[in-house]
């Protein structure tokens, strides 16, 4: 066969390999090298013109180049036929449905307790108080001595304190128990800072009580101020402030007296029964009480300001404590202390 013909065939036959439909970028390039490589068909070819005479040779020269030619445009024409293709495919594989419904994300959410407990943290450090925390184990002097309570007060009996250790012969100051009370930060607090004071304990406290309104651990928020001329009237108007602020305008207090040692005068302070507005005809929340008991506080006991080194002459205080569980049970209607503990979600995700 003359070169000629052979040239034409090699151009049939690569045209035919590029058209090929199974064709993709890498089969293209072994094609490329398989006509137009180093070792390739085309260049065998112009290898071998030297072997014809002298008037063939520019002929069949310029025929090959011209085949070299054709192949390569047919090449690059291809190339970029392919890369069309492949983005297009590209773009079809990463199309994003956006009607499609997006996957639901199971969230958590804060439990009511720690609800109430940062909301209460919120109204009062809007109002200028600090937050303190201390140990949950605590000395006997820090839960009941320091804060005036007599050595034969029976809030210390073995059932009505848990003790982690307890001499059995006296009643000592150092007996290690796990706190009944967040008043015991509050003392703590006393002894490392001057008046004035204005904070809230937050915290987990420890009584052995167990039934539809009582857990053995259960949460309390308390306050102490601390500074020249406060009396029982600041005591009245912070707490008004401050349950307004969590039950809303329309919420009243009253205080009544009441007895504990650490504060003189003690009183209790209720809440206008949110149901019946006082009324108690029948009121399942207030049991017809009409008013329902929210905290216990007073002004502190000059004695225990003594004892952590303010001087009662100069200084005075108030202090309230309450119970965090009894808070929300009022505010979300709650019957049973229990529901706060069980963590069932169907309860938990009411709130
Ligand atoms: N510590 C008391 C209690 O736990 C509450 C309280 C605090 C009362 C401060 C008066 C003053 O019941």
């Amino acid at each position: 066969m003359n070169m000629k013909n052979e040239l034409s065939q090699i151009l049939d036959e690569a045209s035919a390999e590029i058209k090929n439909q199974d064709i993709n970028s890498e089969l293209l390039e072994q094609v490329r090298i398989k006509y137009l490589g180093k070792k390739g068909r085309i260049t065998d070819i112009l290898k071998r013109l030297g072997t014809l005479s002298s008037e063939e040779r520019p002929a069949v020269g310029a025929y090959a180049n011209e085949i070299k030619t054709k192949i390569g445009g047919l090449i690059s024409e291809k190339q970029k036929e392919l890369e069309i293709l492949n983005s297009q495919k590209r773009l079809a594989e990463e199309k994003i449905d956006i009607t499609l419904p997006s996957k639901r994300r199971e969230t958590g959410r804060r439990h009511p307790i720690s609800q109430i407990t940062l909301e209460l943290e919120e109204v009062f450090t809007g109002m200028g108080f600090k937050i303190a925390q201390g140990p949950e184990t605590e000395y006997a002097y820090y839960n009941f001595d320091a804060l005036n309570s007599p050595k034969n007060h029976p809030s210390r009996d073995l059932q009505d304190t848990f003790y982690i250790r307890k001499d059995e012969k006296e009643i000592r100051e150092d007996d290690i128990l796990l706190r009944c009370h967040t008043s015991s930060v509050q003392v703590r607090y006393m002894e490392n800072n001057k008046p004035p004071i204005k904070i809230i304990c937050p915290g987990r406290v420890y009584r052995p009580d167990q039934d539809s309104s009582h857990t053995p651990v259960f949460y309390q928020v308390e306050g102490l101020v601390v500074d020249k001329n406060i009396t029982l009237i600041d005591l009245k108007e912070t707490l008004e402030t401050a349950f307004i602020k969590l039950f809303g305008e329309e919420t009243e207090i009253r205080l009544r007296p009441h007895y504990f040692p650490f504060t003189e005068p003690s009183v209790e302070v209720d809440c206008k029964c949110f149901i019946c507005e006082g009324n108690g005809d029948s009121c399942q929340l207030c049991k017809g009480e009409g008013w329902l008991e929210m905290l216990g506080a007073g002004v502190v006991h000059p004695k225990v300001l003594a004892g952590c080194g303010i001087d009662p002459e100069v200084y005075t205080g108030f202090a309230f404590g309450m119970g965090i569980e009894r808070l929300s049970m009022i505010k979300y209607g709650i019957d049973d202390i229990r529901n706060l503990y069980e963590n069932d979600i169907r309860f938990l995700r009411q709130f």
